[in-house]
């Protein structure tokens, strides 16, 4: 495959049958501008391209593709913004648009770094960077509505830290971005939900809605492949996820967690027992 070949909008067609969907995710996920990459996520139809899970892909320079704005700053750096403001809600939703960009970066990554596993392991990620793409076109609608757009606020890079971390270990990127940090998004999204709705931003509410549906999915299939290699590699899950916790130094979980959306996203109930030790009980 060709890397250095510019980003056109066209979409991959079976007369482009080099290309596999595993080799298109590389493509996308290189693409800077956030808007042209969720566009063309969406736009493309896994069906018309072969899986090629055996293929061995070189890292390229510059992953992700992403663009000059926003300004990555560390966590700390980041002004909090009262919510009940314009500029306030605008930054909120701004900080969540950037989630859902970075979701996409992580959805694509591990199709094409990851070989050798069940065609539905790479469509069932293929179906995430989908949702995470339309999570970033709401969110970016949204923001446009309000007179802002992604770039505008400086954003942190924590999620695509873990992705560095966890390049070599596809078990510890399982454990740690969708069972941890994703599912970290599940307890999170109501409180946030009903800051939006206090504010009487009811249309962002909606969006936060389906959010929170598709991303009960997206760890669901965390939780699937998790436990799909942790079968294969004859390890115990609620002992090996402590392990790799502790070793790729995941952000420690603090209640309350949404223990209804972890149930439906099919963490077991010795998983959330472990996750509850020594935390306030949040039922
Ligand atoms: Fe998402
Ligand atoms: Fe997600």
């Amino acid at each position: 495959m060709n890397l250095n070949r510019s980003v056109s909008p066209k979409i991959a067609t079976p007369s482009r049958a080099s290309h596999s969907l595993r080799s298109e995710a590389l493509r996308l996920l290189l693409i800077e501008s956030t808007q042209a990459k969720a566009a063309q996520v969406r736009a493309l139809d896994p069906t018309q391209l072969a899986i090629n899970p055996d293929e061995i892909m070189q890292e390229p320079a510059g992953l992700p593709g992403r663009p000059h704005r926003p300004l990555l700053v560390l966590p700390a750096q980041l002004k909090t913004r009262a919510v009940g403001t314009l500029e306030g809600r605008a930054g909120l939703l701004h900080a969540l648009a950037h989630i859902e960009a970075n979701a996409i970066n992580l959805a694509l990554d591990i199709m094409w770094r990851f070989a050798d596993l069940p065609p539905d392991f790479y469509l069932d990620w293929w179906h995430v960077a989908q949702e995470e793409a339309l999570h970033f076109e709401l969110l970016q609608a949204h923001l446009t509505r309000l007179g802002f757009a992604y770039g505008d606020f400086p954003a942190h890079d924590g999620l695509w830290d873990m992705a560095e971390r966890t390049k070599g270990d596809l078990l510890a990127r399982l454990a740690l971005v969708p069972r941890t940090l994703e599912a970290r998004g599940l307890d999170a999204t109501p409180a946030v939900r009903n800051r939006l709705v206090s504010v009487g931003d009811a249309t962002a509410a909606g969006i936060l809605d389906t959010i929170l549906h598709d991303e009960i999915g997206h760890v669901a299939i965390g939780n699937h492949w998790y436990r799909f290699l942790c079968e294969q590699r004859k390890l115990e899950t609620v002992s090996t996820y402590a392990d790799l916790a502790q070793k790729f130094q995941a952000p420690p979980l603090k209640g309350p967690f949404n223990m209804q959306a972890r149930r439906a996203a099919g963490f077991t109930e010795a998983e959330l027992t472990a996750l509850c030790e020594g935390q306030p009980s949040h039922a």
